[in-house]
This record gives structure tokens, sequence and C-alpha cells, in this order.
């Protein structure tokens, strides 16, 4: 898989979400599937956009002991993402785990990335919560190390972070990056954020992007305006 533009479909229902897909006739992006939907909906809105011939990321970010992520990852493997993540804080035992649960008996498996630190934990909730008296950067870059190191194919990051995280674990290890806004667009509750032109120059593999595209008045123009300025 090369670079790609990945639509976050954060919406309630099947419904909102199949008729935000019909609008981009004779197009088929890359869509990610949140834990809203999916557990609202199950199974079934993953294979009826599979169905529809999209690439799925599924974001369900699993975090348990390892038996229990083996077992579902493996139910998730055969319903035929592109892309599954897990919490890299469930350790080098569970992300092993969940690359055997994942692996069909072909050998294929969906591509596994790893949620090094979620951008809503910063450095204050780090020590005070979490009790991780260490810079922010140093742990997620730890984090990315370790789960390269337990078989992963990359990790969800800041834009800001996806060059670090490429120096630190190698051109191939993807960084699939959210916090993409347009310039000229407003930033909803995302802080840290990038442009796609600028994600691509930092050498984002994937950008997760939603609002921009979903809220927008034409959201085709906007997903083809993010794919010119991100991939072209
Ligand atoms: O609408 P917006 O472009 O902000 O959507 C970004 C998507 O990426 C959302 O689905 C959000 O949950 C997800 N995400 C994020 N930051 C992370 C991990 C996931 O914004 N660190």
């Amino acid at each position: 898989m090369g670079k790609d533009v990945i639509i976050a479909c954060d919406f309630a229902t099947k419904e909102q979400t199949l008729s935000f897909l019909d609008t981009f006739t004779g197009k088929k992006p890359f869509v990610k599937i949140g834990m809203e939907l999916f557990y609202a909906e199950g199974p079934s809105i993953v294979k009826e956009i599979k169905k529809r011939g999209h690439k799925i990321f599924l974001d369900l970010k699993l975090h348990d002991i390892p038996n229990t992520v083996r077992k579902s990852m493996h139910v998730l493997s055969s319903l035929d993402v592109d892309i599954c993540n897990l919490h890299a804080a469930g350790g080098s035992h569970m992300m092993k785990a969940a690359i055997e649960g994942l692996t069909r008996d072909d050998g294929t498996r969906p591509l596994l990335i790893a949620v090094t630190q979620l951008t809503s934990t910063d450095q204050e909730t780090l020590e005070k919560d979490l009790w991780i008296e260490k810079p922010m950067d140093a742990v997620v870059m730890h984090y990315a190390k370790t789960a390269k190191e337990s078989g992963l194919d990359g990790v969800v990051c800041s834009p800001l972070e996806a060059e670090k995280v490429h120096n630190t674990c190698g051109k191939d290890f993807l960084t699939v990056t959210p916090g993409v806004r347009f310039a000229d667009s407003s930033k909803d509750d995302q802080k840290r954020v990038l442009t796609p032109s600028q994600a691509k120059e930092i050498g984002s593999d994937y950008i997760v992007v939603g609002r921009p595209i979903t809220a927008a008045v034409d959201p085709v123009a906007a997903y083809e305006r993010c794919v010119k300025e991100f991939c072209d």
C-alpha cells in the first residue's frame, strides 16, 4: 500500500455512512471505522463497506490480556479489513499475540499498527495519572520501537512525530496520522495540526481526515483536494 488519504467515517449509523459514501460516485476512498459506528452496527457495516470495494482501517484500539487480544484479532482477521490497531501500552506479549491472532491460515493478515500515546494525553496526564516520568517524545519513540520489535507494521501518531518515528524505526515503518486540517479550515478540537501537504513533506504514510471532509459543503471536492495535496 502506498500513500493514501483515509476518511474517518465518524457517523452514528449505517444509513448515514452509506449515504455519505454513495456521493463518491466512481471513487472508492479508504475509510476508517471507529468504535462508535462498530459498536452501533457491528461487523455488518464492515462487510457492507468492504463489499462496495473500499479499503478499511478498523480503529478499535484493542488493549487486554494477550489471550483475549489474540482471539479477538482472529475474529477481526475474518472481516478482511486492511488495517487494525491496538494500544502499545498492552506490551510486547500482547502485540505478538495480536499478530498471531490476525494471521490467517494462508499466512496473510491485515496491517497492524499501534497507538503509542493518545494525542489527548499531555505531559501532565502522563506524569500525574499514568505515573510515567519521562518526556512525551521519548515515551512515544519507546512505544514505537517496542511495537516494531513485536512485529507490528507501524503506529498512529501526530504528523509532527512522523519524521522522528521514521528516523527511529525506519522508513518502512508506517506512520498513520490524524490531526490534519486545510490551511483555511477550522481546527475543531484538534490542537496540533498540519495541512495535507505539510504531512506529505514530513513523511506521513497515511493521513486520517474526518471533519474537513465529512462536514464540508462538498465532501467529494474536499477529499479530492486532500488527495491532490497529499498524494500528488
Ligand atoms: O474530524 P477529524 O479530522 O479531527 O478526525 C480525526 C479522526 O482521527 C477521528 O476519528 C479521531 O478519533 C481519530 N484520532 C485522532 N487522534 C488520535 C487518534 C485517532 O484524531 N490520536
